[in-house]
């Protein structure tokens, strides 16, 4: 029954085989009827490393569905075997008819014997599983099922990217982060990747305020598949009062650590089927442009020189940028969940590496050498640190990574001559007018209600088109909240009277418009308005954080690039 349902593992073999040859056969075509020079050389050689990795995750999955097969087959057994009270001779017949003629002779060469019985028990061996690291799971039946999923089913791309994020006391830069992560992707890099936001909180209502906010902000992503949101079930976690207090650590970082394990292992089991390549992010960082073909290349160089690898670090600090082969994450997932309670998640990925490349008996530097052939650090690094705040209460995270380099902090335009006052004190050498110049940011202290950025221009221009950025890369939180643009025109304007009068001010000023949630305030002006004396962004509500300009652009005539 069991032989008949799963493959055996030759024919599995041979199926790998079929696909390997579809696949590879037209590129010795390519190599043997193309004049060989190196480049395509080069690219053919990559090109087979790049599909030897995919096959490795394609194996993976097959083998999750054989494993998945076995588990009915098993069942399918048990169910046909006799019932243990009655007597055995009946199984002991119908396994007998499956053994090797010697093997038969000699069973009844010891007819009478008690060892003759032996050959075929009903007994099927019990291998431990998830459930006896994690006997809570056990508990309840919907521990292992999502509370929340938003997906349209993406599924085989090369580069899936784990985004976990839990409810932070102060600033929250998940939609900053996001908003990174797309942007430093190209178009062919975002069809080829997955990037799964992993809310880990068990209150549905906060779940569900950041998948729409994540809609509200990036609903073409969400239809492409591109971004996929999903949360755990409130059985999935143990009851964190109740932990072990080891590494004689606090019990609140004690529960801290915990929980980031069982994330991270929730995470990843859920991203493992996904894509080939998986890469552990964190929701408060800042990638490089074109990150996602970077790490791909990096992985597929390595790969190509044969030489071995089971961490690829794109980041010095912590988690971020860790890279690892879909097909490889069990090792991880289960590692985690075996010593959730004991160690934090990077210890445990090192003492994995410990566990499979070092010899006890040798000493530490060799044992250094050979983690460092298997965690394979890149520079410059990709992915950096925002924020001040880490989800820890009232822990400051200052870890900046050294490698990561200087990011543009504000982008130059040149804009119509005006006129300059800020109503709001500004920090250092960040003045308005240096940042209306395009020689840096502007940065202000705490807006107040009632501020304003005046713009007055030397002589009065139609406004075409404003576009002000505010927050930046190091301070995304430094934005605008509640403010408005507004602009002066020359003569009154009559036809706006007829409109919308709630949109002027008691002293003249018309509202165009406003900041966005992202921190952006951009937008054309009706020609009706004819020409504009001066121009302002007006604050209506107190902040909690500084405020930065990093882009400022006033368009007189609508320019050609
Ligand atoms: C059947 O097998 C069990 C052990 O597997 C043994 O204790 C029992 O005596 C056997 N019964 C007969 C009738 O051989
Ligand atoms: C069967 O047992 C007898 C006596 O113990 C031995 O001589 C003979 O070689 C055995 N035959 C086989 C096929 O094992
Ligand atoms: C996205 O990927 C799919 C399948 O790999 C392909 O058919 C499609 O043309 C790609 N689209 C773009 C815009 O690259
Ligand atoms: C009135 O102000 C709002 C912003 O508060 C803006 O969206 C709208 O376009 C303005 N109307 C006109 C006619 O400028
Ligand atoms: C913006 O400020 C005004 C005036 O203080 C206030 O009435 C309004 O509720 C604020 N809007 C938001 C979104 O905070």
């Amino acid at each position: 029954m069991a032989l008949s349902l799963s493959m055996s593992p030759l024919r599995r073999r041979h199926c790998l085989l079929v696909l390997g040859f579809v696949v590879f056969v037209p590129f010795c075509f390519f190599v043997l009827f193309s004049v060989p020079d190196v480049t395509s050389e080069q690219i053919l050689v990559q090109r087979i490393a790049e599909l030897q990795v995919k096959l490795q995750y394609l194996d993976s999955i097959y083998r999750s569905r054989q494993e998945d097969l076995r588990k009915l087959s098993e069942h399918i057994d048990l169910l046909s075997m006799p019932p243990s009270s009655g007597d055995n001779t009946s199984f002991i017949t119908s396994a007998f008819l499956e053994l090797r003629p010697e093997i038969k002779q000699m069973i009844k060469n010891m007819s009478g014997m008690a060892a003759a019985q032996g050959v075929n028990p009903p007994v099927m061996l019990r291998m431990p599983s998830s459930y006896h690291f994690l006997p809570h799971l056990l508990d309840d039946p919907t521990s292992l099922r999502l509370a929340y999923l938003l997906s349209k089913g993406r599924i085989g791309v090369s580069m899936v990217l784990g985004v976990p994020t839990v409810k932070r006391e102060k600033q929250n830069y998940l939609m900053d982060t996001l908003q990174n992560l797309i942007d430093g992707m190209t178009i062919e890099e975002a069809n080829d990747s997955l990037i799964v936001v992993f809310v880990a909180e068990t209150d549905l209502e906060y779940v569900l305020q950041v998948a729409k906010e994540i809609e509200l902000r990036f609903p073409s992503y969400i239809e492409s598949g591109l971004l996929e949101v999903l949360a755990p079930s409130a059985a999935y976690y143990p009851d964190f009062e109740k932990l072990k207090i080891t590494l004689g650590d606090s019990p609140e970082r004690v529960k801290w650590r915990t929980k980031q394990n069982l994330d991270f292992a929730f995470l990843m089991s859920y991203s493992q089927s996904k894509g080939t390549f998986y890469v552990q992010l964190e929701d408060d960082i800042l990638a490089r442009h074109q990150y996602v073909t970077e790490m791909r290349n990096f992985a597929i160089e390595k790969t190509s020189k044969k030489e071995p690898w089971f961490v690829l670090d794109f980041c010095q600090l912590g988690f971020i940028g860790k890279m690892f082969k879909s097909a490889e994450l069990p090792w991880l997932i289960t590692f985690f969940q075996m010593f959730y309670n004991d160690k934090p998640v990077d210890w445990l990925l090192d003492h994995l590496l410990y566990t499979k490349v070092c010899n006890y008996e040798k000493n530490n530097d060799i044992c250094k050498r050979e983690k460092a052939k298997m965690w394979i650090h890149y520079k410059p690094s990709l992915f950096q640190h925002i924020g001040t705040h880490s989800s820890l209460k009232g822990k400051v995270q200052k870890l900046k990574d050294k490698q990561f380099g200087k990011v543009a902090l504000f982008f130059p335009h040149s804009n119509p001559e005006a006129e300059i006052t800020a109503g709001i004190k500004h920090y250092k050498q960040y003045t308005l007018k240096r940042a209306y110049l395009g020689e840096t940011f502007f940065w202000g202290l705490l807006p107040q209600p009632g501020d304003q950025l005046v713009f007055k221009f030397l002589t009065p221009i139609p406004v075409k088109r404003y576009y002000f950025k505010s927050g930046n890369a190091e301070h995304p939180s430094d934005k605008f909240y509640n403010t408005t643009v507004e602009v002066l025109p020359v003569e009154a304007p009559s036809f706006f009277s007829l409109t919308s009068a709630s949109n002027l001010t008691s002293d003249g000023y018309v509202i165009v418009g406003k900041f966005d949630s992202a921190g952006i305030a951009t937008g054309t002006v009706d020609d009706n308005f004819g020409k504009i004396q001066a121009l302002r962004l007006h604050v209506h509500s107190d902040s909690e954080n500084w405020a930065i300009l990093s882009e400022i652009h006033i368009q007189d005539e609508l320019a050609t690039r």
